[in-house]
């Protein structure tokens, strides 16, 4: 059984799909692991250290050749995979309603392709689930950014020149990247509030010593939606948030929204109007950037200024942390095909009506097999 691990070649990727240790781990499991050179370079792993861990370096050509399984963190290109064997898994983040064309040329190339992000939510698959992993990390580097950009202290400081005071920290959105926003922002000793359109999420906020801003009094919250994720909010819903958020925000110097719903574009939380009644030199992070963004005017992987606020257009931070990212998400790899490793046939065995199976199953057979592909 030989595993093949890839360097990533999508513009601004620094991660990688194994580190020594899930190395080592899949060669206790009777594995053969070959990692293409330079794999783990901007994560800072070398090649001598995957050897050290049991896998053996080559070239694109020599590790996918005679390959059962192919890792990576983005998903490559179907043309780049030749030499593995017929029948192959592809595990990556596939992203697969974005590059439907890939998808097809998996299933043409022969691969079963599993895509990592739609790793479903249900407890036994949580220590899978790179989008959390991933999250959290962002969330926490939101902060940092934040931090970084604002023309002032986060912690009250008391001097001898006089007192620095508090900076206030609004979090839109208490999901896994919020939550860690949230506990990133206390730490520098921010006053930090928070909303969602979860309910569940009041008692989270409050646990981390942050202030829940909620809103009241709107018949049922049509935003708890199915499997742990948002849905879509009502009219009503969605004027009282901007009421609140209106009366809210002119007191913020940061902002940090991380509003997603699954297939779906991002919901608009912050207008340009609500923007201009921020004090100038307020900082917001859209970390919803890629999907549209929460906030008017922001745009992807830029920095722009409205009204005097830097408004930061987020995407994929976790990549800034490529060392602690890339552990991240090889821990989740590997918990995902160990927990399905037949220990006699030294191979994952992937059983058709296995819950996870079938949420992350994308081809199989030469064929598109995802039902969320089909329609
Ligand atoms: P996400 O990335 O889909 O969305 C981020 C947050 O934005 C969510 O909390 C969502 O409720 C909120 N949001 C959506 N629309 C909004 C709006 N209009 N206004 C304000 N907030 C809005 O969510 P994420 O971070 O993936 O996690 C959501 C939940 O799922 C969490 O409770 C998390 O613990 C749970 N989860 C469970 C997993 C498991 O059991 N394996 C794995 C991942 C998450």
């Amino acid at each position: 059984m030989k595993l093949a691990v890839l360097k990533e070649t999508a513009p601004g990727e620094t991660r990688v799909a194994a580190i020594p240790e899930t190395v080592k781990k899949f060669v206790a499991l009777g594995a053969s692991v070959a990692v293409e050179g330079g794999a783990g370079a901007a994560a800072s792993i070398g090649d001598p250290d995957y050897e050290a861990a049991g896998a053996t370096i080559g070239g694109r050509a020599a590790v996918l050749d005679g390959a059962d399984i192919v890792l990576g963190v983005s998903g490559p290109e179907p043309s780049s995979l030749t030499g593995a064997r017929p029948g192959a898994l592809l595990v990556a983040s596939l992203d697969p309603f974005r590059r439907r064309e890939a998808i097809d040329g998996y299933a043409e190339a022969g691969f079963e392709a599993l895509a990592l992000e739609w790793m479903p939510r249900i407890t036994r698959a949580q220590s899978m689930d790179v989008l959390s992993s991933q999250s959290n990390l962002a969330g926490y580097k939101a902060v940092i950014e934040a931090a970084d950009s604002y023309g002032r202290a986060f912690p009250m400081m008391m001097t001898a020149a006089g007192t620095v005071s508090p900076a206030r920290v609004f979090v839109m959105g208490v999901g896994v990247a919020g939550l860690q926003a949230i506990a990133t922002a206390r730490r520098l000793g921010a006053q930090v509030s928070a909303t969602d359109v979860r309910s569940a999420t009041r008692e989270q906020i409050q646990s981390l010593g942050a202030k829940p801003i909620f809103v009241e009094g709107v018949a049922g919250i049509e935003g708890e939606g199915q499997g742990g994720y948002a849905g879509e909010t009502s009219k009503e819903y969605r004027r009282a948030q901007a009421d609140l958020v209106s009366s809210h925000i002119a007191k913020q110097d940061i902002v940090i929204t991380t509003a997603l719903i699954p297939g779906k574009p991002a919901p608009r939380l912050i207008s340009d109007a609500q923007l201009a009644t921020m004090r100038a030199g307020s900082v917001v992070v859209d970390l919803a950037a890629e999907a549209g963004g929460n906030v008017e005017g922001t745009v992807a992987n830029e920095r722009v200024e409205r009204h005097g606020v830097t408004i930061i257009g987020a995407a994929n931070l976790a990549r800034s942390l490529p060392a602690d990212s890339s552990a991240l998400f090889a821990r989740n790899i590997f918990n995902f095909l160990s927990a399905f490793w037949d220990k006699d046939q030294g191979r994952p065995v992937l059983l058709d009506d296995d819950e996870i199976v079938k949420a992350v199953r994308v081809t199989q057979g030469g064929r598109v097999v995802s039902e969320r592909l089909s329609s």
